[in-house]
């Protein structure tokens, strides 16, 4: 008979000592695609240690995000290459994402302490769903593993403290008295001018004030330490915008569009002044892109969407169309994102894939253009500096 209810022995395709496995399989798997990032494994640094025996393989990956879109074809390529060297051992992959930081010749900026990266969520017009968009981003990339914090830079009208159902009570570190404690919910740090005002009292402060009102939300907060940091932009292309983007060090910028002809010239001028001071695209969301009917379940393109073809005009990167839904709505004023509230929604499915997008471009640009560190004051012997 054949040997039922017996493993059959597979010969290796590749045969080597077996005192050179680990280090042929380390090589072998160097040599692996990473779909998502388009580079080799080993010149991404993400084959961190394999230790292999014929009868176990133990191999410990890092991505640089935590839920590449193409994750699974990535693992099953690297079980593929282990097979061909030891095609009966029980194999132990464990995956890691380790972030780093993107925005390339950002020295001259400041970086917010203890935060890799920090995501622009920007339109030029208001009600596009910068707020939703932000905070369901925010929310996914914290559940899928990462250190989240969602910065509300709208001063004059927050909406961060309705989204997730939160007042008051901002707490300042006893340590140096001075900074402010985010407060924490689903997971996220969060900040927001919301939460040290009176709700109902309107802001009348000038410009400047608001600018630097604004500023202290990345200076004066205990973010760290976090991989990413959204920031909830207010509408347009004012003080805020711009003081932000000349004094912080940013990643890149995600733009919020509906399908309408006059949000996606609105989205033109903000990825103009991005551009003007050095910040680049990550890419466009187009919000309220579609409507599915429960009824029918036809998807009705009310206003004609064209993200895609909006994204090329722009030439930027699509990163996905959001449905127009009533969960995404009541999720926002009930305090609870459509992410974790209808996570099987179409909504929430696809800003979870979006999210992964984002995190896969910053992940992109932090190989492509790496953050610079500032370099050290004049007079200063950089050895010394490094040798602390
Ligand atoms: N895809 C969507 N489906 C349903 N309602 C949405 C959607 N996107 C945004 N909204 C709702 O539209 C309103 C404006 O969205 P918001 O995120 O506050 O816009 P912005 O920050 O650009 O001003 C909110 O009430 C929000 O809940
Ligand atoms: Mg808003």
């Amino acid at each position: 008979m054949f040997g039922l209810g017996k493993k059959e022995k597979k010969e290796p395709v590749v045969n080597v000592a077996p005192g050179e496995l680990s280090a042929a399989i380390k090589e072998a798997l160097g040599k692996v695609q990473d779909p998502d990032m388009q580079r080799e494994l080993a010149a991404l640094g993400s084959v961190r240690e394999v230790n292999a025996t014929a009868e176990k393989v133990t191999v410990a990956l890092e991505l640089h995000s935590h839920q590449p879109p193409h994750r699974a074809e990535l693992e099953t390529s690297v079980r593929e290459t282990i097979a061909q060297y030891a095609p009966n051992a029980e194999v132990a992959l464990t995956v890691t994402a380790s972030i780093r930081a993107a925005g390339g010749g950002a020295w001259n900026k400041q970086g917010v302490t203890g935060v890799r990266n920090v995501i622009l969520v920007g339109s030029g017009k208001g009600g596009v769903g910068k707020s939703t968009v932000a905070s369901n981003i925010a929310v996914a990339l914290a559940q899928d593993g990462a250190k989240v914090g969602l910065l509300d830079a709208d001063i004059y009208g927050p909406s961060i403290p309705m989204m997730f159902g939160l007042a008051g009570n901002v707490r300042v570190s006893s340590k140096d008295g001075k900074t402010m404690e985010p407060l924490d919910r689903h997971g996220l740090k969060l900040m927001s001018i919301g939460f040290l005002t009176d709700p109902d009292t309107p802001m009348v402060w000038r410009g400047p004030m608001v600018a630097n009102a604004c500023m202290q939300l990345f200076k004066d907060v205990g973010w760290a330490p976090l991989d990413y940091l959204i920031v909830d932009l207010p509408p347009g292309t004012g003080d805020i915008q711009l003081s932000l983007s000349q004094q912080i060090a940013v990643a890149g910028a995600v733009l919020v569009s509906t399908p309408q002809d006059v949000a996606v010239a609105d989205v033109r001028r903000a990825q103009a002044m991005f551009e003007k001071v050095g910040i680049g695209t990550l890419g466009l969301v187009e919000n309220m892109s579609f409507f599915v009917c429960d009824g029918c379940n036809k998807r009705h393109e009310i206003f004609d969407s064209k993200g895609e073809k909006n994204a090329t005009r722009l030439g930027v990167p699509y990163l996905g169309g959001l449905p127009l839904e009533t969960p995404v709505r009541q999720g926002g004023d009930e305090g609870t994102p459509v992410v974790l509230r209808n996570p099987s929604s179409a909504a929430a499915r696809a800003f979870v894939e979006i999210a992964r997008t984002v995190a896969l471009h910053v992940a992109r640009a932090a190989v492509d253009s790496p953050r610079e560190e500032p370099p050290p004051p004049p007079g200063q012997n950089p050895l010394l500096r490094v040798m602390g």
